[in-house]
């Protein structure tokens, strides 16, 4: 006799297991950044728990962790189910691994009744959605969607470690990271599960949406270079200070983004959410500002006008004050919408459970945009506690994960009597 499990409220517990260390990298905080040591420990217990719910496991050729549960047939083409399961620094509990854990508990739910589909289901957890590591993110998405650019393996961590011997020190093979590349015909669709991350479905008094799109985004690095000094004796007049003209770029990025002609449409926001003066004494004119830039909005032309416009304003703020200034592109991502036919039929499932169906936008990132590569794809988000993500306070109900792990297995059985869309394999 198996124990009983309760799907959904499982997968919750088990992301709250994986809050600290040994899966985090540090005591204080969450912090699961790709190829360490708490990466390592997530994938262990990931592997034992994929093992227990019926699956095959292995570790693909770009660190995400693939568990396959056979359909009926042997090789038949695969819904994919997954997100990311590392974190930002000081993250919260849920942001990619709840729909980790939840592809999981549905794949159990089936094993555990010893039924078979006419495709198989894979459950699939993505080494680095967030970028906390390196400084473009989803390259484990891309590579399995087969649209990553080996170069990603020149990029460099905060300690100078390249992607490349990052890949080593764990047992990976660098040079093999384009295997990882999977084939529209074995995989015929993804399901991610994933936290609102924001609070329109709090606000509704709804537990489930489901998404309709995903915003595009870019990720920039702006530099801004001047001239390094004695903080008490160059004189305000002569320094060539880029501070205060990060602080000015910083000032225009929010004017374009709240105030400017594009602010309000499709939904643009632009964040610098990391800044650092070099070298970084209380008695030095910095040499060199660098900051960040991440810009999303509903439609790439809408976040390519305000990147524009804010580069704009940079290069005219580092021309008035003497600088040099460098704004280069770390990543862009197209918006994604999410496949018709699987939205509705990932509409349905959430119906059967009551209430009405809710379909909103996502302006946060997603593996499943780099997915949509590969093969169509449906989101289903789960209510968080007052919106709030990347914050150890972020929250979630065991009833909400419940009904999610419902809804996705009711989708998972719709898919398996209908034939939804062009794709579903005969
Ligand atoms: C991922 O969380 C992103 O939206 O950047
Ligand atoms: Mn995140
Ligand atoms: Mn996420």
């Amino acid at each position: 006799m198996t124990r009983e499990f309760e799907i959904g409220v499982r997968a919750k517990a088990r992301c709250d297991l994986m809050g600290a260390a040994p899966f985090s990298e540090a005591d204080d905080m969450l912090v699961r950044r790709f190829l360490t040591s708490a990466h390592k420990a997530a994938l262990d217990t990931l592997k034992f728990w994929m093992e227990e719910a019926g699956m095959s496991v292995r570790l693909d050729a770009a660190g995400n962790l693939v568990g396959r549960y056979e359909g009926e047939t042997p090789n038949a083409p695969a819904l994919l189910i997954g997100s990311h399961i590392d974190s930002v620094r000081n993250g919260g509990r849920y942001d990619g691994a709840l729909g980790v854990m939840l592809a999981i508990d549905v794949v159990e739910a089936f094993h555990r009744q010893g039924r078979r589909l006419s495709f198989a289901i894979e459950a699939i957890a993505f080494g680095d959605e967030e970028g906390s590591r390196f400084p473009a993110s989803m390259a484990c998405s891309r590579a399995v969607a087969g649209t990553v650019d080996p170069k990603v393996m020149e990029m460099t961590d905060a300690e100078g470690t390249s992607l490349a011997q990052a890949f080593a020190a764990f047992g990976l093979d660098p040079t093999r990271l384009t295997e990882a590349a999977r084939r529209p015909d074995e995989i015929f669709a993804f399901l991610e599960a994933h936290i609102e991350q924001g609070p329109v479905l709090e606000a509704e008094g709804l537990a489930l949406g489901v998404v309709s799109a995903i915003a595009a985004q870019k990720r920039l690095m702006v530099r801004f270079k001047g001239q390094a000094g004695h903080a008490g004796t160059t004189p305000m007049g002569l320094r060539k200070d880029p501070g205060p003209a990060a602080a000015e770029a910083v000032l225009a990025l929010e004017r374009v983004c709240r105030e400017g002609p594009l602010a309000g449409t499709d939904g643009l926001v632009g964040t610098v959410g990391r800044m650092t003066a070099l070298p970084g004494a209380f008695n030095v004119i910095p040499g060199a500002v660098e900051f960040s830039m991440d810009i999303r909005a509903e439609t790439s032309a809408t976040r390519d006008a305000a990147v524009a416009a804010i580069t704009a304003e940079i290069e005219a703020i580092a021309a008035r004050r003497g600088l040099t200034v460098s704004v280069s592109l770390m990543q862009a991502l197209a918006e994604s919408p999410c496949d018709a036919g699987l939205t509705d039929l990932l509409s349905e499932a959430v119906a059967d459970l009551g209430g009405p169906v809710r379909r909103l936008p996502s302006g946060a990132g997603h593996d499943a945009m780099v997915i949509a590569d590969l093969c169509p794809t449906a989101m289903l988000f789960i209510r968080c506690e007052g919106g709030i993500s990347h914050n150890p306070a972020e929250a979630v109900t065991d009833a909400d994960c419940a009904l999610a792990a419902r809804a996705m297995v009711g989708f998972v059985e719709r898919l398996a009597t209908r034939n939804a869309f062009s794709k579903t394999p005969e």
